[in-house]
């Protein structure tokens, strides 16, 4: 994700700022870019690349002798709204104002419209050169700084942290917090603000982490902080974290703060994409006209691992909300067995990466005969240039090996897809679309819920991570979470897992089943399916099998009354959703049995992230 530095003080502004945007780089960037004010006038670097580039260019313009500013910002930028370029490189500036922006302006295109039909030019395609027009026009209308901050901030919806400097009132840093992180560093005559606590970790160790609806003025005698409006103290916090810990947010390895990322990047996958009221779906990136969707006649998702589990989720919501009849293939299987491509077929690629070499291979395949799509979450990767439709993932990077924010939000976006397929041909009714959109906006905070089960789910770690084999189990659109989770916990602990519809068991794996063997069920609230699914249940204890039950029915103690089985409950959002919240004790589950048998969680042996051979 983007990464925001800034610095206030009297030493080398520059030098400060570059430094801790080098902090950042772990989490992936495609351009960077400072703005800082040196006597007196407002100079604005960047470059596409890694920061080696802008460097190159700051020596470039500036030469190397150290600066003069003491009021800097930077900002490494990971694309979402438009690809990677340096007019779309942060900051942005309008008038006497320069800023950087973390996250994502739901509403700017309406607000762009407003702004070029009053005058204002636009150099870049993203939603937060919007935000420097507001405040540049705010600073000139308001009484005091914070004053035009706050008018900005009613103007625009979505997540953000914005810092901004004007180059009218070097004395200062405006800074605005709603929904992405933002805290601000507290130094010996210096003031810093940061994404994230490694980036000024070197200069300071106290900071305030600002809270959503905060808008702050950093200056050297001290900091003003209104929360809507009324002036507020927030504490100041020691960090003792040390550097490594501090990149992975105080967590032990990337895959568990990316688990708990889930919360925020769920949001992000959606946010700027729904209307509630008169129901909507907004996809830009999708390039198939109305006639050409209507023409559709089959759809076929393909992807390798994960992804691949992701596909056979967004089966169940193809065919549900559209009616187009789906299928999904291995990307590694797909060209090598000629399959039945036509015009009317729309073949959907879904890839973390966008590198991997077999799904990217099946895309060229299709994109010859048919429609493609990607579901990516790296813009400007080669999937992405490939395909003719794209949507995009906005999980961030993705640094460990095993993907766990990536497969939810790939979830999403098929949701998303589906539903808007649905609309588009007329499935889907208004007060149906409502509604799906409806749940979808719950889903953050049931995924919040259910990673409140973390320690629980560690205790039955603790039970399990010496057995040898574990077996999956779900029905309908829980059998592809089990195979999941079964991925999951094979990749990073080397424990032999294997996943199965329920209903299969008896047709062979029930052979395995004795004492030693811990099997996964995961139960959804589908009056179809759980009486069929306790059956199976059922069937595990006859032979000894040690039970564990993932399910979002609180009501389990009489659903599940007379089995021994250890139970974690999630919380419950329809049918359609709760194979994504379901997924999160599955992933924790992997996370600490590995850690439990001391293996590489982040790194684990034999894999790669991004797999680019055949
Ligand atoms: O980058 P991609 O999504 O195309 O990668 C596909 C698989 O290699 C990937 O999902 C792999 O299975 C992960 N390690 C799973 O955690």
């Amino acid at each position: 994700m983007c990464g925001i530095v800034g610095y206030l003080g009297s030493g080398d502004g520059l030098e400060v700022v570059v430094s801790g945007l080098e902090k950042l780089e772990y989490r992936g960037y495609d351009s960077a870019g400072v703005a800082l004010i040196e006597r007196g006038q407002l100079q604005v670097i960047r470059a596409v690349g890694k920061l080696a580039a802008l460097k190159r260019e700051l020596v470039q313009q500036r030469g190397t002798a150290a600066s003069e500013a003491h009021c800097v910002i930077g900002h490494t930028r990971w694309a979402t709204h438009g690809k990677p370029s340096e007019n779309n490189a942060h900051p942005h500036t309008a008038g006497r104002v320069s800023l950087v922006h973390n996250g994502i302006i739901e509403n700017y295109l309406a607000l762009r419209k407003q702004l070029e039909s009053a005058g204002d030019v636009f150099h870049s395609e993203t939603d937060t050169e919007i935000a420097a027009h507001l405040l540049n026009h705010a600073l000139a209308q308001a009484a005091t700084p914070l004053a035009a901050l706050a008018l900005v901030c009613e103007q625009i919806r979505g997540s953000y942290s914005f810092l901004a400097i004007d180059s009218q009132r070097p004395d200062r840093l405006l800074v605005a917090k709603s929904a992405t992180p933002l805290i601000l560093g507290i130094g010996e005559g210096e003031m810093f603000v940061a994404s994230d606590i490694p980036a000024i970790l070197a200069h300071t160790r106290r900071i305030i982490v600002l809270e959503d609806g905060d808008i702050a003025e950093v200056r050297l005698d001290g900091v003003t902080i209104l929360h809507h409006g009324q002036p507020v103290e927030r504490p100041i916090e020691t960090i003792a974290w040390d550097p490594v810990t501090a990149q992975k947010g105080g967590f032990k390895h990337y895959m568990l703060k990316e688990i708990h990322d889930q919360v925020q990047v769920l949001a992000d996958a959606f946010r700027g994409r729904i209307e509630l009221e008169s129901p909507q779906v907004i996809l830009p990136g999708i390039t198939l006209s109305d006639s050409e969707l209507k023409a559709v006649k089959r759809i076929v998702l393909v992807a390798c691992g994960t992804a691949w589990h992701s596909c056979l989720l967004g089966k169940f919501y193809i065919e549900e909300l559209t009616r187009i009849p789906c299928e999904v293939d291995y990307a590694s299987e797909f060209r090598y067995r000629s399959p039945v491509l036509e015009k009317d077929t729309l073949v959907i690629a879904v890839s973390q990466s966008g590198e991997t070499a077999d799904t990217l291979a099946a895309l060229e395949y299709a994109g010859k005969t048919c429609h493609t799509m990607a579901v990516c979450n790296v813009l400007g990767s080669s999937l992405v240039r490939k395909a003719k439709s794209v949507v995009f993932t906005q999980a961030g990077p993705e640094i460990s090996v095993a993907s766990t924010k990536a497969f939810t939000t790939q979830l999403v976006c098929l949701y998303l897809v589906a539903t808007s397929f649905g609309m588009r041909r007329g499935t889907l009714a208004v007060e149906q679309v409502k509604s799906v959109l409806d749940n979808l906006t719950h889903l953050p905070s049931a995924v919040a819920q259910a990673l409140h089960a973390e320690h629980e789910v560690e205790l039955v770690a603790k039970k399990y991570f010496k057995a040898r084999d574990f077996l999956f189990l779900g029905r309908g659109s829980c059998y592809p979470i089990a195979l999941e989770g079964a991925l999951k916990l094979k990749e990073i602990s080397y424990i032999h897992a294997e996943g199965y519809p329920a209903g299969e068991m008896k047709h062979g794996p029930i052979a395995l089943i004795d004492e030693r063997m811990p099997i996964v069920a995961v139960v959804q609230r589908d009056p179809l399916l759980v009486e069929k699914m306790i059956s199976n249940l059922k069937e595990v204890e006859a032979r000894d099998g040690k039970l564990i039950i993932i399910t979002d029915m609180e009501e389990h103690a009489e659903i599940f009354a007379g089995l021994k089985a250890d139970i974690i409950t999630v919380p419950s959002l329809g049918r359609l959703l709760a194979p994504i919240i379901l997924t999160v004790p599955l992933q924790l589950l992997a996370y600490y049995v590995a850690v439990l048998n001391g293996t590489d969680v982040d790194l684990p042996r034999n894999l790669a992230k991004s797999v680019t051979v055949e």
